[in-house]
């Protein structure tokens, strides 16, 4: 390659990762608030070897073969559902992400969102705002205990474990999974029991989500789901929004057929600001934060940036989606 190798970056990321991708590469960065518009993202990556991509940027077939000189998709997020990363593997192109830098933060997301649901914060916070508050009530406000109850983690990878930890020792649950592989670590360190999705929604006071999103999970919390669950219970996603099916949800918090829930994630990002569920007052929503602290945005950063380098210069990624590329990178 002559020259620094062309990179494109689909937003202002932390100057940590910034630092090192722009002393190695001919940089391009996108300094909208906004991600860049479709079109403008395949004129980008017409001449580029590398793409540093956000959860908010779709990496399809026709995008990639739009880049033929690309060699890697760096995605600045551990989720990459955003990618098709069947298609970038056929062309030659190794796809990284940022895991392991982010789980503590998302799981004490998850946390908050729970005890925030079930302690009705928000609910209490807006009414302490309106002026509505009298006097001190023995019937008001009245949410649910955390301690001794049942989680249940959807999706027991490295963030399921780290809320499991903090719901498991903080607050003595019992915790069962519903997992396509055993988590070992789980059972033996929490005592967690890994059942089917009926038992866990049946069973669990609080219902944790943690998967991946793909064709098997999108939807997996839907009506029926719904319905399975305790008329007490709590649903938690800080994963991604389309594994809840989100109509299904309004009504079940519309009608008590779940208390509450708490979300990091939502389908569609933003939700459209006359959604019906954006008006309940046992939901909390945050907007995709679970990894926004300072620190650990810094480090999925650097992960990123050192995924763009390996991958530009044809060395194993240190977080690789698709190793299985090796034999035949670009
Ligand atoms: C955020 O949602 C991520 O996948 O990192």
């Amino acid at each position: 390659m002559v020259g620094k190798p062309k990179v494109f970056v689909t937003r202002v990321i932390p100057e940590a990762g910034l630092a090192l991708i722009r002393e190695a590469c001919e940089a391009d960065v996108w300094s909208g608030e906004l991600p860049p518009p479709e079109a403008v993202l395949r004129a980008k990556v017409a001449d580029c070897d590398g793409l540093v991509s956000l959860l908010t940027d779709r990496i399809d077939a026709a995008l990639l073969d739009a880049a033929p000189r690309l060699k890697v998709v760096s995605n600045f997020a551990v989720g990459f559902n955003n990618i098709d990363v069947a298609a970038a593997t056929a062309r030659g192109i190794c796809v990284g992400n940022t895991p392991g830098v982010l789980t503590d933060a998302t799981a004490d997301m998850a946390f908050c969102l729970l005890i925030a649901a079930a302690r009705r914060v928000v609910e209490g916070h807006l009414h302490v705002q309106a002026g509505r508050w009298k006097t001190w009530e023995p019937l008001g406000h009245l949410g649910q205990d955390l301690v001794g109850r049942t989680l249940g983690i959807v999706g027991m990878g490295r963030i399921g474990l780290a809320m499991a930890r903090r719901c498991r020792g903080g607050w003595g649950m019992r915790v069962l999974y519903h997992d396509r592989i055993r988590n070992e670590q789980a059972e033996r360190e929490l005592e967690a029991q890994l059942v089917d999705l009926d038992t866990l929604l049946r069973e669990a006071d609080f219902v944790s989500l943690h998967a991946d999103l793909n064709e098997q999970t999108r939807g997996i919390i839907n009506a029926a789901a719904l319905r399975k669950m305790k008329p007490t219970a709590i649903l938690i996603n800080t994963a991604r929004g389309p594994l809840v099916d989100q109509k299904a949800l309004t009504e079940a918090l519309q009608t008590g057929i779940i208390f509450a829930a708490g979300l990091d994630v939502t389908d569609p990002e933003p939700p459209d600001p006359d959604d019906p569920l954006l008006r309940l007052p046992n939901v909390v929503i945050a907007p995709h934060i679970a990894s926004a602290t300072v620190r650990t945005r810094n480090a999925m950063a650097e992960i990123c940036a050192r995924n763009l380098l390996a991958g530009l210069r044809g060395e194993p990624l240190p977080a690789w989606v698709n190793p299985e590329v090796a034999g035949r990178r670009r």
